[in-house]
């Protein structure tokens, strides 16, 4: 009797031994926390033949988690529900409360990474954003999907099991604000949604940073502009952001739109002109107008790639306008309404453009 007694014993102190040792190996892996904002990753359709007619923002973070057991193989992971949202509805004040938690746990010794699930429609703008005013080097990545997990074929697994990985990796330490889709990983200032259809959707012109294949990041080039804590904008300092909108040039331009968002009271508009951010010539003299009452001019280029040339298409410097460089008009405004939180005058401005 004796003898069982000590033999069980023995078996429950292995187990308890194994037990502990799991628990241990678990709690040394990096801690991740998951801020879920809504989207289509968190979307879901009437029946897996529906891979693009579904509803956005419906799965709980918890249930988007408890979903992939296979997240534990790389990360401990915890989540929060942010918000829960389709994205093309983010406001300047989702953004501010956003950066403003992943500023706040990017503090927290006992945090080493962020994830955030969102929308794809506004992604790009967010990752951005949170590029320009978050000061870390921890790993903060963004993440979507361009089908609902109830889709055949759905992607949103992957890519958050890549997104998680990434964040718990050393190796993504100060690289910006990144953003995994398709296998692949992007700058947050550089990516931009081009297929609203496709899971390859997510492109830079620059191309990508690297790729995470089966939890393995590969990288290629680092970014070349200032984020993070190279940045001069800082969340912690901005309690608000200015009124910045965006007017897309065509033929046969008008000045209504433009004439409406002086009207209005914008700090600066982003003409997002044709060819290399050209401007109708009946245009001229509206945004010449917006000028002297104090709104900047920023000229991007409604064509996607390339970048616009300063006093090419326009007298830049007599007009005192600035150009957007590289970046779409909806990147452009981003920055813009950062930059105007501290720029001083156009000079400034368009050194800010240059540099971010
Ligand atoms: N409503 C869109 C959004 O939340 C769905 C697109 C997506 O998340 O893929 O951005």
């Amino acid at each position: 009797m004796k003898m069982r007694h000590g033999v069980k014993n023995w078996v429950a102190g292995l187990l308890l031994s194994a037990l502990s040792a799991v628990a241990l190996a678990q709690a040394a892996k990096p801690h991740v926390v998951v801020l879920a904002t809504g989207g289509t990753i968190a979307g879901a359709g009437a029946s897996a033949a529906n891979s693009a007619t579904y509803s956005a923002a419906k799965v709980p973070v918890d249930k988007l988690l408890a979903g992939l057991p296979e997240l534990s193989n790389v990360a401990q992971v915890s989540g929060e529900q942010v918000f829960q949202i389709a994205s093309e509805s983010f406001t300047n004040d989702n953004l501010l409360t956003l950066a403003r938690r992943v500023s706040a746990l990017s503090k927290q010794g006992d945090v080493d990474g962020i994830v955030i699930t969102h929308g794809t429609d506004t992604l790009e703008e967010t990752a951005y954003f949170l590029n320009l005013v978050v000061h870390t080097d921890k790993p903060i990545v963004v993440v979507g999907s361009m089908r609902p997990g109830t889709a055949l074929s759905a992607d949103g697994a992957l890519n958050l099991y890549d997104a998680v990985s990434v964040a718990a990796s050393k190796d993504a330490m100060g690289k910006g604000v990144l953003v995994t889709m398709n296998d692949e990983i992007q700058s947050g200032r550089d990516v931009s949604k081009t297929i609203n259809i496709k899971t390859e959707a997510f492109k830079s012109q620059w191309g990508p940073l690297g790729m995470v294949v089966e939890g393995r990041n590969y990288w290629f080039r680092n970014p070349a502009k200032r984020h993070t804590n190279a940045s001069e904008f800082n969340i912690d300092e901005i309690q608000s952001l200015p009124k910045v909108d965006i007017v897309y040039a065509y033929g046969n331009m008008n000045t209504t739109a433009i004439e409406a968002y002086g009207q209005a009271g914008v700090k600066a508009l982003i003409h997002a002109g044709t060819g290399n951010g050209s401007v109708a010539a009946q245009a001229v003299p509206a945004l010449k107008a917006l000028r002297a009452q104090g709104v900047q001019v920023i000229r991007a280029a409604r064509v996607p790639d390339g970048f616009v040339l300063r006093n090419a298409e326009q007298p830049d410097d007599q007009y005192d306008w600035v150009v957007a460089h590289d970046l779409r008009p909806q990147k452009a405004r981003i920055l813009a309404m950062v930059a105007l939180t501290k720029a001083r005058d156009s000079k400034d401005l368009q050194r800010i453009f240059w540099e971010y």
